[in-house]
């Protein structure tokens, strides 16, 4: 199957490889050239575990362009997988109309069906109210010409290859019986993972629904640790072991006990970040309170996820009882095995110390060019954590990056000022034996 890609981000790129992968030809269109340069050299614009190696594996079966007419032309398969940014109020779909009426304009004078499928996140309907009408405009075209689809990716930052190979469901929201056979052919290397066939707006929902779900689970955990921390002896980590043992949640099967990853999200930390979970959440939000549902949870949970910086920040500030010149934030990558920093914790706690007046050193094993692309001069930044930690009152582990584990206490010890301390934003050395210089998040003192 021929498919033409706009948009060559996370999602875009990820999809693009993957699916070629599995025997299609695939059109990578953005506008960006320099992104179109590199991927025509076999080079992935972006840090992602195996992707570089995939594409250069596939590049006979991608043509990366800035030029969308041929590509258009040539596929049955059209995925918009733009951006789609918080703007602050509402999300922000002027990426996907400008695509949906570029796509319309180009295929006006083709006479093949072809399916234009939604990747991108977007809010409930935005597909058969924003894209489709557009799309029919441009091109003069009718529903009998033209499939539309909603197919929601679930990829997370740093696993994304591995996610899009081995998906748990595949959905497809389609318009069409059509649209939905040709979604299936492109699929067909996937049959391992359950699909779910339904109309564009119930797969919008799913998308949004997962992730606010995974995000609350956080925030929740967060709100539970801070009640925690006014109980003496009462450690959330120990409480939140108690409550995944229900057999709801972590059954016990032939005698083993199946405990799912979604219990990771269940701690108390430092709050999410990411390019996902705080757009999508707010977006949801806003599409709730502009449909008259007012959206208690997920305003609390964003609520509670803002402040859980403050309260960290404020944590590490408590627990130190001398003057606080400088602090060390060790990972300013939102989440480890990426070096995306946006919307990242360690970005944020090192803003709200500089806004304090505190000095910030920092470090990170490959997101260390973006932090100093973004705070360029007004922090420190070193490529080794012993030496980010040497001159800070407060250390702040903020990504929990698995090189941290070879870092053994005396190593700590010996580089840390003799006022230092150090919180563990998320338990990252819970098995380590307590040091009276290490503090977490979420135990009661
Ligand atoms: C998320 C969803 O997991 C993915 O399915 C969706 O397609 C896109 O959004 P991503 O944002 O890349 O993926 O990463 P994820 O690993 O879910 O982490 C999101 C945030 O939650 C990060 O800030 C991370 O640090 C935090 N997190 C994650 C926790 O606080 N605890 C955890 O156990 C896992």
């Amino acid at each position: 199957m021929k498919i033409s890609i706009f948009g060559i981000g996370y999602v875009g790129l990820v999809s693009g490889v993957c699916l070629a992968n599995t025997g299609n030809h695939v059109y990578c269109i953005d506008k960006n050239e320099e992104k179109i340069k590199k991927i025509k050299k076999g080079i992935s614009p972006i840090y992602e575990p195996g992707l570089d190696e995939l594409l250069k594996r596939n590049l006979n079966n991608i043509t990366p362009t800035t030029n969308p007419i041929a590509a258009i032309k040539d596929s049955q398969v059209i995925i918009i997988a733009v951006g789609t940014p918080f703007d602050g109020k509402h999300i922000d779909l002027s990426y996907v109309k400008q695509a949906a009426k570029e796509i319309g304009e180009l295929i006006k004078e083709t006479d093949e069906y072809k399916v234009i499928v939604v990747k991108s996140t977007v809010v409930p309907e935005t597909t058969m109210k924003v894209v489709r009408p557009i799309v029919l405009k441009k091109s003069g075209k009718s529903d009998d010409e033209i499939g539309f689809a909603m197919n929601p990716e679930f990829l997370r930052e740093g696993h994304a290859v591995e996610d899009f190979s081995q998906p748990d469901r595949i959905v497809l929201g389609v318009t069409s019986k059509k649209a939905e056979k040709i979604l299936k052919e492109i699929y067909n290397g996937y049959s391992d993972a359950t699909m779910i066939i339904t109309n564009p707006t119930t797969a919008e929902m799913i998308k949004y629904t997962a992730n606010s779900f995974l995000a609350l689970l956080i925030s929740y955990a967060n709100e539970i640790a801070r009640i925690c921390e006014k109980l003496p002896g009462v450690d959330s980590e120990e409480v939140f072991n108690g409550v995944i043992l229900d057999k709801r949640f972590s059954p016990v099967i032939n005698g083993t006990r199946i405990t799912p990853q979604l219990s990771a999200y269940l701690r108390a930390g430092i709050g999410f970040g990411g390019s996902c979970f705080p757009k999508d959440v707010k977006a949801l939000h806003a599409f709730s309170e502009d449909n008259k549902v007012a959206g208690y949870l997920l305003k609390s949970l964003l609520q509670i996820n803002k402040t859980q910086l403050e309260h960290v920040f404020s944590f590490g500030i408590n627990n130190h009882n001398g003057k606080i010149e400088k602090i060390a934030i060790l990972g300013t990558a939102f989440k480890p095995n990426t070096d995306d920093i946006r919307e990242a914790p360690g970005i944020k706690l090192a803003q709200i110390a500089l806004n304090k007046g505190i000095k910030v050193c920092v470090h990170d094993y490959i997101a260390l060019q973006n932090t100093k692309d973004h705070f360029g001069s007004k922090i420190e930044y070193f490529d080794n954590p012993l030496d980010a930690i040497k001159k800070a009152n407060i250390i702040f582990v903020t990504t929990i990056w698995p090189q941290y584990h070879s870092i053994n206490d005396e190593e700590f010890e010996r580089c840390m000022r003799k006022d230092a301390i150090m919180i563990d934003t998320r338990s990252h050395f819970k098995d380590r034996k307590a040091r009276k210089w290490r503090y977490r998040i979420g135990v009661g003192k």
